[in-house]
């Protein structure tokens, strides 16, 4: 009798195992893409032709917590406030019983390369000086520029290179010089949506110790601290002679 009941409702799973289907707000593009904005909301709706059919939706493959009433027939995952990390996140769904039918959609979020708050960097002078700038971004930012001083950056007459990564912007040179590189510099990364965003930083170029003045304090204070502790000590042994 169990028997029976079991392989009829596997059948019976089989049959309507009618595929799971997934929709949008903001709406899904024909390419199965969310397009969406940082800070904003994304609600995506599973829904399964089949009431009592278990629902299971991943992000990225790893399973979604669901709450109880919220699996059976229809699911529904609100992704608020979505953020830069949710850009290319794929989420899924499908029936507990068929985890091969699934829908996917992904997001595209668009958001503006961050804020960031001024840096002060204090190097020694001929040590290499580094300053980064952080320019990730939805769509690519179309360009970043570096400036001193309020002029652009010469990078030929300064020493300085530039590197990128698409996170990150470097302006580097391998032996900083107080005329050539201290200064007020500003990063300034251009987004085709967003307008631009500056970075500043505040470059000190100090003086090379060349002098190893640290360590050679550090032995006068301990031979002063021993002479002071040994005469101290001797001075305590004669005060107890005399009592
Ligand atoms: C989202 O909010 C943060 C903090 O309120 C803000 O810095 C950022 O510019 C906002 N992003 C967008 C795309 O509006
Ligand atoms: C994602 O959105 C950006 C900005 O609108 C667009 O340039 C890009 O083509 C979109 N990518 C996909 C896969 O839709
Ligand atoms: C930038 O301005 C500061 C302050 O006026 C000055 O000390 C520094 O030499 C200038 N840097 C360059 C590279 O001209």
């Amino acid at each position: 009798m169990l028997l029976v009941t079991v392989v009829s409702w596997l059948m019976c799973s089989s049959v309507a195992a009618s595929p799971v289907e997934i929709s949008s707000l903001p709406g899904i593009d024909g390419h199965g893409v969310i397009q969406t904005e940082a800070n904003s909301t994304v609600s995506l709706l599973c829904v399964v032709d089949a009431p009592e059919a278990e629902l299971v939706w991943l992000r990225n493959g790893a399973t979604v917590k669901l709450q109880e009433a919220n699996k059976y027939g229809n699911s529904s995952v609100c992704v608020s406030p979505v953020t830069a990390s949710d850009d290319g996140a794929v989420f899924s769904c499908h029936t507990r019983e068929d985890a091969a039918s699934k829908s996917s959609v992904t997001l595209n979020v668009t958001y503006p390369p961050p804020l960031a708050a001024p840096e002060q960097v204090t190097v020694e002078e001929e040590t290499g000086l580094a300053l980064s700038c952080g320019v990730q971004a939805n769509p690519p930012v179309s360009s970043v520029k570096w400036t001193i001083n309020g002029s652009v950056v010469d990078l030929v007459e300064s020493g300085f290179s530039v590197s990128s990564d698409g996170v990150t912007c470097v302006l580097s040179a391998a032996v900083a010089q107080r005329s050539l590189h201290a200064g007020a510099y500003e990063c300034v990364a251009t987004s085709p949506v967003y307008g631009t965003r500056t970075k500043s930083f505040q470059v000190t170029v100090a003086d090379r110790n060349t002098f190893p003045l640290m360590p050679i304090i550090a032995g006068v204070v301990v031979i002063c601290l021993t002479a002071v502790l040994a005469a101290l000590s001797r001075w305590r042994r004669i005060a107890q002679c005399c009592k």
